[in-house]
């Protein structure tokens, strides 16, 4: 049969009778379908086994169509591909984070793009009830083994796997650039008890310093992406409460070199391009005079905090 037959015959199937059934039972099936045709997409691109042209085409897409659409989400979830890097190269947050991002009558907390857990061991240790939300399964393993205290289930910002009104605040850590945002507002809404706070964090770099101004370059040199770190949340969340901390992660020379390898842009890059990006910042760090012969490494950042309420 041919396939639009096919597709016409399984949609007469599914609406029925039609009405406000039928149509809720297509609008089911055609987000599994779209989620499955995202999966296949991304197995395709992770293996390597076709072009965006190919891919483009067997969606009836142009190649520009195409990677508009996926390469985004593609980038989104390229972490697990590097979850040993990211775990040992990311930095924390600052303990002085915590009285910010969380309310100081919160309880049950939800950790939301937690990654291997940089920020939930913090919210762990502070006593709280934290369950971390991660779409990706290597990210999700190395975080329930680093924090065994908290509850790791699998979901996504516009899905998220708890039910409503279920927890005092959410905490979004240097994901929250990466979610479909019209979807993940009324989920994060949802999920909040009344009154409850969704906080958004960033550590961003601070380029003062020569040294870590010349890494900042070699990295930027194939990052196009700005992120607002300063963001405007529509209703029903209200006015924001803004807060910057100044802070140095500790890390080493292989600590950085992992946190480069980490970055989503370095990963998706083609192999030749990742080699010498890294071999260069191998060579920043014993060349350049403020890192040369360096064990330990201050590096120095500024977590910006957004919190707002549920209004
Ligand atoms: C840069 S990492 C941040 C991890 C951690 N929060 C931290 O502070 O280190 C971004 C994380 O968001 C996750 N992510 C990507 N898209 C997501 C989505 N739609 N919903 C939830 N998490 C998502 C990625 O898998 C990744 O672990």
């Amino acid at each position: 049969m041919d396939v639009n037959d096919l597709g016409r015959r399984v949609a007469a199937d599914v609406a029925g009778g039609g009405g406000l059934d039928g149509l809720q039972r297509l609008s089911g099936v055609i987000e599994a379908l779209e989620e499955r045709r995202t999966d296949l997409v991304e197995e395709l691109r992770r293996g390597r086994e076709a072009t965006w042209e190919e891919i483009g085409r067997a969606c009836g897409m142009t190649r520009q169509g195409a990677t508009r659409r996926w390469s985004g989400r593609l980038r989104a979830r390229s972490f697990g591909l590097a979850a040993a890097s990211y775990q040992h190269g990311r930095p924390g947050y600052p303990q002085a984070l915590l009285g910010s991002a969380v309310p100081r009558e919160a309880r049950r907390v939800l950790d939301l793009g937690a990654g291997t857990g940089q920020l939930t061991g913090l919210l762990v240790d502070a006593g709280l009830d934290v369950v971390a939300v991660e779409p990706d399964q290597g990210m999700r393993d190395r975080l329930a083994a680093a924090v065994p205290r908290a509850a790791v289930r699998a979901g996504s910002a516009e899905h998220i796997p708890l039910p409503d009104a279920s927890v005092d605040a959410v905490v979004v850590a240097q994901a929250w650039h990466w979610f479909d945002q019209a979807a993940a507002v009324p989920e994060i809404a949802r999920v909040l008890a009344p009154g409850g706070t969704l906080a958004l964090v960033w550590n961003v770099r601070d380029e003062t310093e020569p040294w870590a101004a010349a890494l900042g370059a070699l990295m930027h040199r194939c990052d196009r992406q700005q992120i607002d770190t300063a963001p405007v949340l529509p209703a029903p969340f209200g006015a924001p409460e803004r807060l910057e901390i100044r802070w140095e992660h500790p890390t080493t020379p292989a600590g950085i070199i992992d946190m480069v390898a980490s970055r989503s842009y370095v990963i998706a890059l083609p192999e030749t391009d990742r080699a010498r990006l890294l071999a260069d910042v191998e060579h920043l760090l014993a060349t350049h005079p403020g890192l040369a012969g360096r064990e330990e490494i201050a590096m120095p950042y500024l977590t910006r905090c957004t919190r707002v309420r549920l209004g």
